[in-house]
């Protein structure tokens, strides 16, 4: 089931998806009005999410496994919880949520297999735009080492060249019955510049 008026990012660590999130929002409020689109992101920044942060970071570690079912928590309060997604997208109000389900189906089953996180990530709705950002992991590590902040557990590039090519067999995967699911994917060359990008994508949803 595709949910309506929501709208997905995804892609390797340094593909530049935040920055394009608000470059989208900023765009969609100017022309649709005030609040017109809004901006999310997984983890989220609630409880659940906070806890995945400090996992992120490095504070304590658990099983890949027990990481799959944490991030799906925190999915199901992001989308069906009081003031959710769901309950903002059939609002009316366009959503735009940096990452979703489709990053535990790369990060996660990169360790863990596909089983889980597919059957954990089932009972999520489709969003109706899927902006795929492909870049090479050496360069969208280079962004994330250039920022000087501490490295996240996944940022490095054995790991995010093994997530892009889960990454790749997930999307390819969903293109294939993206005729029957309704979901619409947009692939982005995510090596062109800020400007570039940014206009691809408001062409893509302008209509
Ligand atoms: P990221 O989206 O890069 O946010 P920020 O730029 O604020 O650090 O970081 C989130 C990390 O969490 C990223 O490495 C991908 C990972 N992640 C998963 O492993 N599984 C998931 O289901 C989600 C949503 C994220």
């Amino acid at each position: 089931m595709v949910l309506k008026n929501f709208i997905v990012f995804e892609g390797i660590d340094g593909a530049g998806t935040s920055t394009q999130i608000k470059k989208l929002v900023e765009k969609g409020c100017n022309e649709c009005g005030e609040g017109a689109f809004l901006a999310t992101a997984e983890p989220t920044t609630g409880e659940t999410g906070r806890f995945l942060r400090r996992m992120l970071g490095g504070d304590f570690s658990v099983d890949e496994k027990t990481n799959a079912y944490l991030f799906a928590a925190d999915r199901c309060e992001h989308i069906f919880g009081k003031g959710g997604v769901e309950e903002l997208c059939k609002a009316g109000k366009t959503v735009v949520s940096d990452r979703y389900f489709f990053s535990s189906m790369a990060y996660q089953s990169v360790s863990c297999g596909e089983e889980l996180p597919r059957l954990l990530n089932s009972p999520f709705p489709l969003p109706e735009y899927l902006f795929y950002f492909v870049i090479n992991p050496e360069v969208s590590l280079g962004r994330v080492t250039s920022r000087g902040e501490k490295k996240e557990i996944y940022e490095t590039i054995e790991k995010q060249k093994k997530i892009a090519a889960q990454y790749e067999k997930v999307i390819s995967g969903y293109e294939k019955t993206a005729a029957e699911s309704g979901m619409k994917i947009i692939r982005i060359d995510a090596e062109k510049s800020i400007d570039e990008i940014s206009a691809e994508i408001w062409e893509k949803l302008k209509k």
